[in-house]
């Protein structure tokens, strides 16, 4: 246990195995094509750093005792400087940062310039949640990618800076309102990776998390088309509850009857409810279509009006899909 625990810690400061998958004592597998020189530079600069922390801090305890006063020691003058020894503290260093310069624009000009053959997947950060749009429309709250093929990221935020990141491909990225950030990977081996945010996004930025699923050659183009109909092969219930667990819908609101940053959506359908303004409303399908594309028009009672619009985000098919999941939703179903 202490022997696999010390080799990790040393391969975490000399690289990694030659068999492994990459990862160290503190760093996660490396599944994408720049993970090994990325490792490579941070494993560089953590050893110039421990080397030269030690030899300051020794020398230093050194000097400390070996000069300290003692009783009648009259102080002798002290050389005004050392040629030698001033040209050796300022060359080294230099070569070292200039080095660390060189590897470092190469990793990131590498980083930042995705391969023109790149497959394009739109990314979407919202309070709290990430979604991503492919080609053909089809949006899901994960990241699915083939294997072996760069994946280029166009990423937006519809509220405040999220960052995309990906420790695994060791991607990570800030999505800004207002304008697109890119970022690209390629990943080298089929499984299924963490994707969080990175950057403080409020109440909920330690849930905005999802899943890197990179699919065996071949699977991709079948999962896509087998995702991508959805709503023609599942029933409305089951298509509904897809779509508010993959939209983000689940971040704020539960089924169980708890409520989070929205109203618990359990027993939701024919319930009367009190609004903000103090009216009331019985919640029949209209109301939940306002609710979905128009969120601010008639808050429930005690609940923030925070709801982001999905006005031209959900298509007609799809909220009526949610709309029939709602009305499942009746406590008396065994629902999560
Ligand atoms: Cu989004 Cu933190």
């Amino acid at each position: 246990m202490i022997a696999t625990g010390l080799l990790k810690l040393l391969t975490a400061v000399t690289g990694s195995l030659p068999d492994d998958d990459g990862s160290s004592f503190w760093m996660p597998p490396q599944v994408s094509t720049v993970a090994q020189g990325v490792d490579w530079l941070f494993n560089f600069i953590l050893a110039i750093s421990v080397f030269f922390f030690l030899l300051i801090v020794v020398a230093m305890v050194i000097f400390v005792i070996k000069y300290r006063y003692k009783e009648g020691q009259t102080a002798e003058e002290s050389p005004t400087h050392n040629m030698a020894l001033e040209l050796t503290w300022t060359v080294i260093p230099l070569i070292l940062v200039i080095a660390i310069f060189i590897f470092g624009f190469k990793g990131y000009l590498d980083m930042s310039t995705p391969p023109s053959n790149a497959y394009e997947v739109l990314v979407e950060g919202q309070k709290w949640n990430w979604s991503f749009t492919y080609p053909n429309g089809y949006i899901d709250s994960d990241l699915h990618v083939p294997v072996d093929r760069p994946i280029r990221l166009v990423m937006g935020s519809q509220d405040v800076i999220h960052s995309l990141y990906i420790p695994a491909f060791r991607v990570k990225m800030d999505v800004v309102p207002g304008r697109y950030a890119k970022a690209w990977f390629q990943a080298t081996k089929p499984g299924e990776y963490d994707l969080f945010c990175a950057e403080y996004c409020g109440t909920s930025h330690s849930d905005m998390i999802a899943h890197v699923i990179v699919h065996p050659v071949g699977e991709f183009e079948t999962w896509l088309e087998k995702a991508s109909n959805f709503l023609e092969t599942m029933t409305p219930v089951d298509a509904g509850r897809k779509l508010f667990q993959v939209r983000g819908c689940q971040q704020c609101h539960s089924t169980d009857g708890s409520a989070k940053t929205g109203p618990s959506l359990l027993g939701v359908f024919g319930r009367t409810q009190n609004l903000a303004d103090g009216s009331t409303i019985t919640v029949d399908e209209n109301y939940i279509r306002e609710s979905v594309l128009e969120p601010q028009a008639r808050v429930v009672a005690g609940f923030e009006p925070v709801m982001p619009t999905y006005q031209g985000r959900l298509s007609d098919p799809e909220i009526m899909a949610i709309i029939e999941y709602f009305k499942a939703l009746d406590g008396a179903s065994s629902e999560e």
